[in-house]
Parts: C-alpha cells; structure tokens; sequence
C-alpha cells in the first residue's frame, strides 16, 4: 500500500465513523510541521518549555540509575531532539557509554534529527531506526542484547484512547528487558483553563495548524473542502480527561474527495473529533504504571506541577 493509499484509507475510515474523525498525524506535512514549531514557542502552549526546563533541572537525577555498562538509548519518534540534546550532553560528559538509538518511521525525520546531531556533538554515537517503534525495539535486542533506556516525551502518550495506551505500554513492555527503563512525558491534570489557552492559542496558529489537515487533503486526495466553510474548535473535557479539538462543519455541505471516488455529508454545525490529549493525575500514572507491568521509580516535575517525566522500571521477574 503506497503512503497516499493508506492516507487515503484512514480518512475514509474516520469520515464514515460517528462522530466523524480525521487522523491527526497527517496534519504534519511541511507546512503542518512548520506551525507545529510555531506552537512550541507560543507563550500559551505550556508542554514543551515545561518538559524541556524538567530536563534541565533534572537530567543528572533522571540518569542517577542508568546501567554502567554500554546501553541503548532508544526514542520512540525522533522529534527536533532539542530535549534529548540535554540528556546527550550530560552523558557525554559524565563519559557514560551508550549509543542513541531514535526509532521513527518517517525517513526523513531520523536524517534531520541524526545530522544535526552528529554536527553538534561529534563524540555521540547515533543511529537512527527507520522502523515501527516496536519492530525497532525488537530489532535492537536481538542485535545488541544491552540494556535499554528508552524515551518517550512530549505526552505523545496522551494522544492515544486510554484502551490504546494501556496496549501500547504493555506492548512495550514485551518488548523490553527485565530491568530496562522507560523515561516517559505526561500532561498532568490541571487548572481548566490552562488547557484551553495551550490548544486554542490567541494568534490563531492551532486553528491554521488543524486546519491545514483540510488543505492536505484538498491537495492530496483531490478533494474539494471549501477550508473557509470549515471552523475550529477546542476546549477540555474534564469528564473525558482530555483536551478535545474538532473542525466542524458551519454549513449543510457536501464534500467530494476525488481519491475516493465520493462524496461525504456535512450537516451544519456537524463536529469532526481531529485530536485527543489525555492529561494525567499522579495516581492514574501509577495505576496505569502497574497494570501494564512496570514499577515507578521517580517523578521528575517542574515547580508548578503542570507535567511530569516519569521514569518507569521494566519488571519481569521470570
Ligand atoms: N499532539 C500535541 C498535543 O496534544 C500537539 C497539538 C497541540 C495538537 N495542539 C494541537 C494536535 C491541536 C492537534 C490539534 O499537545
């Protein structure tokens, strides 16, 4: 299946679907990663300055346990490595032995985020892994039997349904050693309001941002959305636990997508569900923690509790 089939396909899937869904993760082509950026630096959008002051503060304690013999430090996604570029340097200079191992599927991400890499810490063993997360894990075990430190960031966990992240960490889980350790970012629980701001920014750029899934699959999939009869909306849902962001629809339409050979109903007002973001209370981490077969061994949190890296101990006592 090429890239524009499976494209093709998930947005078929989720425009059949009630409610009507998009995926998310097409939202990110060169112009969507270009605003992502922008996100990240928006006074309002907490999560990543937050999680990168964590990494300051805290990157010595976060390793205090890494093992002393040569490990794998694995990411699950690549990202622009700015975080991780905290830990790197720090064990570069504790003279710790590894090799960074980011896990990506998307090609051009890895050669971005290893070039730069290799150009700002020359003395760094990198080797990035065109892969499914859980191929890559897989692959790097069978090759290297060393143990893993392994991160995932940015409460990209928080995208998933709870029923998914309960799969993805006790896939993980299989996937891993007794004894490896998962350093992983979440989006705690707080003030409502907080939340709103961070996903519905006071420039606009979160509502171009998710509008641009529309404008890809004009030019993508031949389609035919009139992007300014289309409208953005995001708010928490405090009985869900998540931010919720939608586009909906502000006129009775129809919408043809020429890849798919048909057209999709829009009533007026009708909402389509584009992403979910999970926030966490330290229990529910903990609770989900330990059904999915890994002890906690520290939080590390900035001074106004707004998120956490929480660094987990794979248990498998045979
Ligand atoms: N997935 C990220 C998050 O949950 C990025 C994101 C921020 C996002 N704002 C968004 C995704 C709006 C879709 C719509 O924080």
């Amino acid at each position: 299946m090429t890239e524009k089939d499976r494209f093709a396909r998930d947005v078929l899937h989720g425009l059949n679907a009630t409610p009507k869904t998009l995926p998310t993760k097409y939202i990110y082509d060169a112009r969507g990663s270009e605003l992502f950026e922008q996100i990240m630096h928006l006074p309002e959008y907490y999560l990543t300055r937050t999680e990168h002051q964590i990494f300051e503060n805290y990157r010595e304690a976060m390793l205090q346990h890494a093992p002393a013999r040569h490990f794998n430090l694995v990411e699950l996604g690549a990202g622009n490595g700015q975080k991780t570029k905290l830990l790197l340097e720090h064990l570069l200079a504790t003279d710790r032995s590894f090799t960074y191992y980011p896990i990506d599927i998307s090609q051009s991400a890895i050669d971005q985020l290893a070039g730069n890499l290799q150009a700002e810490l020359p003395d760094l063993e990198v080797e990035g892994l065109v892969m499914d997360y859980f191929d890559g894990l897989t692959w790097l075990n069978q090759r290297t039997h060393r143990p893993n430190l392994v991160l995932f960031l940015g409460s990209n966990i928080g995208n998933f349904t709870p029923g998914f992240q309960h799969q993805f960490l006790e896939n993980l889980w299989f996937s891993l050693q007794h004894n490896d350790q998962l350093l992983i970012g979440m989006d705690l629980k707080k003030p409502y309001r907080i939340i709103n701001k961070a996903y519905d920014d006071a420039q606009g750029i979160t509502r171009e941002f998710t509008l641009n899934l529309l404008h890809r699959i004009n030019a993508v999939l031949e389609a035919d959305f009139d992007t300014g009869s289309f409208s953005f909306y995001s708010c928490y849902n405090p009985l869900v636990g998540a931010n919720q962001a939608f586009i909906y629809s502000i006129r009775q339409q129809e919408v043809r997508i020429g890849a798919l050979q048909r057209s999709f109903h829009f009533e007026a007002f009708e909402p389509i569900l584009v992403e979910q973001s999970f926030k966490f209370s330290l229990p529910e981490i903990e609770q989900l923690a330990h059904r999915t077969g890994f002890q906690i061994e520290d939080h590390f949190m900035d001074d106004r509790s707004l998120f956490v890296d929480s660094l987990w101990l794979c248990h498998k006592p045979e």
